[in-house]
């Protein structure tokens, strides 16, 4: 049976230009998430979300808007915004755990809301024609949260449920809970994507036998820290490509470029490609020592030559 793979959206990480140069240079992602659109009260797309969704700033396959909202009157509106740009699909985040959102019951925090839950799918699906999916968590407080909202979830023509197998308590700590996950595929008419620590070939094929139905698998936090990583699980294989550091330079070097043209000053290209290093460095020999090599470049100059020096020997 043949899996698909799709890049889990990472609000700060995975806009076009990482996805683009993702694609570009590495491959092995099916379809991509674009991290979520979230309207605040007010009826107005902000231009950094209008700049990440136009079509022609995107050169990816297959890219699914995301919303996170507790509104239906937000959903029809982004629905059709997004549908203006000519996507079929949104995808709704009831995944995101920070307590910012979920004590305004957005995100995990609305999983255990069932009847809110049925409200928005049935305005949303009696008043416009997109396409809805579903990222989630188990729940927030327990697993019992989803195995609540599944039955009514199968009332609605939902493409698919992507589940990032931990509660919202949790935020990124502890394990993934892969019998939760289970009751889940027990208790669902709908399609199953199975999100949450693929960080290796390994990782990968151990929850590809464990649930020998599921062929939708996305990865997040694992496709920053290794972009290697999704073409190497399609060839069931460990061994980086020959060149893989030279792969990696170029992709490097496009990001890198990105954002110092779009960020204004260096401080803040900086701080961005700190972020990315936090996870590039985790696939280095030495990930402390990589990464503390980028931390304390204060200038471009300094940047460039942490970073030859990192990928000259890997
Ligand atoms: C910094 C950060 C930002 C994230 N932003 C989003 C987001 O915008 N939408 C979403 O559905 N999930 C978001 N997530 C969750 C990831 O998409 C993913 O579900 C989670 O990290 C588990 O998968 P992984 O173990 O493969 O990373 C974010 C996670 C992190 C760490």
């Amino acid at each position: 049976m043949s899996i698909t793979l799709l890049s889990s959206p990472l609000q700060g990480f995975t806009d076009f230009r990482f996805r683009n140069a993702v694609n570009q240079y590495f491959g092995g992602i099916d379809t991509f998430y674009a991290p979520y659109i979230r309207l605040n009260g007010k009826f107005k797309i902000k231009p950094a979300y209008e700049r990440d969704l136009l079509v022609k700033n995107n050169t990816v396959k297959e890219l699914i808007p995301q919303i996170m909202t507790n509104s239906a009157d937000e959903f029809l509106f982004v629905a059709k915004y997004v549908q203006s740009l000519g996507y079929k699909e949104l995808n709704w985040n009831l995944g995101c755990p920070y307590p910012m959102v979920t004590k305004r019951g957005m995100g995990s925090g609305l999983i255990c809301e069932t009847e809110k839950i049925n409200n928005i799918l049935d305005r949303v699906h009696s008043e416009s024609d997109i396409l809805v999916s579903m990222k989630m968590r188990l729940g927030y407080e327990n697993p019992e949260e989803i195995l609540n909202a599944l039955p009514i979830l199968d009332n609605y023509p939902l493409k698919n449920i992507a589940i990032h197998a931990r509660l919202g308590k949790q935020l990124y700590k502890g394990g993934v809970d892969l019998e939760g996950f289970q009751k889940a595929l027990d208790k669902t008419k709908h399609l199953l994507y199975y999100n949450g620590d693929i960080t290796s070939v390994e990782s990968f094929n151990k929850v590809r036998e464990q649930f020998p139905s599921v062929t939708h698998f996305m990865i997040g936090r694992g496709l920053i820290a290794d972009p290697f990583l999704p073409s190497m699980i399609k060839n069931n294989t460990n061994e980086y490509p020959e060149n893989h550091l030279e792969t990696f330079s170029k992709f490097h070097d496009t990001i890198y470029h990105d954002y110092k043209d779009y960020l204004s000053g260096d401080k803040h290209a900086l701080l961005k490609m700190n972020s990315f290093w936090e996870y590039f460095a985790t696939t280095f020999d030495n990930p402390q020592k990589t990464f503390k090599k980028i931390k304390k470049s204060k200038s471009i100059a300094a940047y460039e030559d942490a970073v030859r020096e990192i990928l000259s020997h890997r």
